[in-house]
């Protein structure tokens, strides 16, 4: 695999490898699909004998913390979307709570996010975008999103903006970018952060430049829901030099040095550093910064990793088809139903399917959602809805911009069902049968 530095032992490893191999074979050999008796999961990893041959190369190393793998992903990862660097943590959500905590290093003087800056979000959110804000003691400013492609756009996000406004957090709604170059531009013109959740997005592109590209730092998630896997895990991605150390003192327990694990004395003067109140010399290893966190992950993970990130292409190609096939199927069913399109100038990567019942359509959301979960087809709602109605968001300190009109609508009539590579044509082609059956029953 490439990047990756070998491991120093051979034949028995090999050996090793091999026989998980022909267990992987064996244990995860497809199943036939049995219409109406198989699930149609809404997300789902697909994997073969390499994922678990590099999970238990990985293991056998029992290093147990960051490390070739870690090392080897992190530079695949960042090459793929061309980033310059790659921080591999423990989840999506851990990656956001990374990228807006790393923004409050006093090491970035002015531009430090301060407890009482607004950050503005979507209200129709997964709630980890949004809580980094409120975990950081920054207002979140709720913007309302367009349907049908479920992001702000530009010109609701301007709207939203006030002196205090020091950050812009938005995810690329299920694999569709949101305005990512007007809104870089909009933030870099007033000095304001532009952080790209690309959780649900891995391989969408806008104006043909990668998601993760456009503000100073991206995010993504590889929860086995989503393009590629690791089980849990997530990443931070960012070229701007500036970030770089933040970034992993912050996901490293808020130390100063930047040593990975296992080894020592990389900035040379391991002793030799006087900081804060401590005596002269103090180690740099127990030397802290930022008030930070540990949110790396393991070697095993990255091993999966690795191992997907050789599929993405393909597996967003799938993504897409699947896709392209629904939204033809279900054309003839708009009066019924709002189709998603993906936002100009850009190149949805769909984490799925999304769909909004029109108001004054002849039946209830939950109607066509029992009917095809009762055809186990899965459906899920968009994540939170509106997340100012969430039980949580009670006493949480912030500002709506506007009625938030649309986010109520998501609540209420938006649910989206898969497009993983693991719908195949025949799952697809029953997909659509079952949602024929419920139109032509009306
Ligand atoms: C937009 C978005 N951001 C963040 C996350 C959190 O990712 P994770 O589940 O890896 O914590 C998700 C989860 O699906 C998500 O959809």
């Amino acid at each position: 695999m490439s990047g990756l530095r070998p491991a120093p032992d051979g034949a028995r490893r090999a050996a090793t490898l091999e026989a998980a191999r022909a267990y992987a074979r064996e244990r995860f050999a497809p199943t036939p699909f049995v219409p109406g008796k198989t699930l149609i999961p809404a997300s789902g990893k697909w994997f073969d004998e390499e994922e678990l041959a590099a999970l238990v190369d990985a293991s056998l190393d029992f290093w147990l913390t960051t490390g070739r793998y870690a090392e080897a992903f992190e530079a695949g990862l960042a090459a793929a979307v061309g980033a310059r660097f790659a921080f591999f943590v423990n989840s999506g959500s851990s990656a956001n709570l990374l990228a807006l905590s790393a923004l409050t290093a006093p090491e970035l003087g002015e531009r430090a996010l301060k407890p009482g800056d607004e950050v503005v979000v979507t209200a129709a959110s997964f709630p980890t975008t949004v809580n980094p804000a409120i975990q950081n003691g920054l207002l979140p400013v709720l913007v309302d999103v367009d349907i049908p492609t479920y992001n702000a756009t530009a010109a609701m996000v301007a709207e939203a903006l006030c002196p205090k406004t020091k950050a812009v957090m938005l995810a690329h709604a299920l694999g569709n970018p949101f305005e990512a170059a007007a809104l870089a531009e909009l933030c870099e013109k007033r000095g304001i952060w532009l952080i790209e959740d690309c959780c649900d997005a891995l391989g969408a592109t806008h104006h043909g430049k990668p998601v993760s590209t456009f503000g100073a730092v991206g995010t993504f998630s590889f929860y086995p829901a989503h393009h590629i896997t690791t089980g849990e895990g997530g990443a931070v991605v960012s070229s701007k030099g500036s970030l770089k150390r933040p970034l992993e003192s912050f996901r490293d327990w808020g130390r100063d040095c930047w040593c990975p694990p296992g080894v020592d004395n990389t900035c040379g003067k391991r002793f030799g550093w006087t900081l804060g109140g401590l005596p002269a010399g103090y180690d740099h290893k127990y030397t802290y910064t930022n008030v930070g966190y540990n949110l790396k992950a393991t070697d095993m993970q990255a091993a999966v990793g690795l191992v997907q990130l050789g599929r993405l292409e393909r597996f967003v190609a799938a993504r897409r088809a699947n896709f392209d096939a629904l939204k033809a199927a279900l054309k003839p069913y708009e009066r019924f139903l709002i189709l998603p399109e993906a936002t100009a100038d850009s190149e949805a990567s769909w984490f799925g399917f999304p769909l909004t019942v029109r108001e004054g359509a002849p039946f209830a959301r939950e109607a066509l959602t029992s009917h095809l979960e009762g055809s186990k087809i899965a459906t899920r709602l968009l994540f939170a809805g509106n997340v100012a109605r969430q039980p949580y968001f009670k006493g949480v300190a912030h500002r709506k911009v506007g009625d938030l009109a649309n986010a109520d609508r998501v609540m209420r009539g938006t649910f989206w069902v898969g497009v993983h590579p693991g719908i195949d044509a025949v799952r697809r082609a029953y997909m659509i049968e079952r949602f024929e059956a419920f139109f032509k029953a009306l």
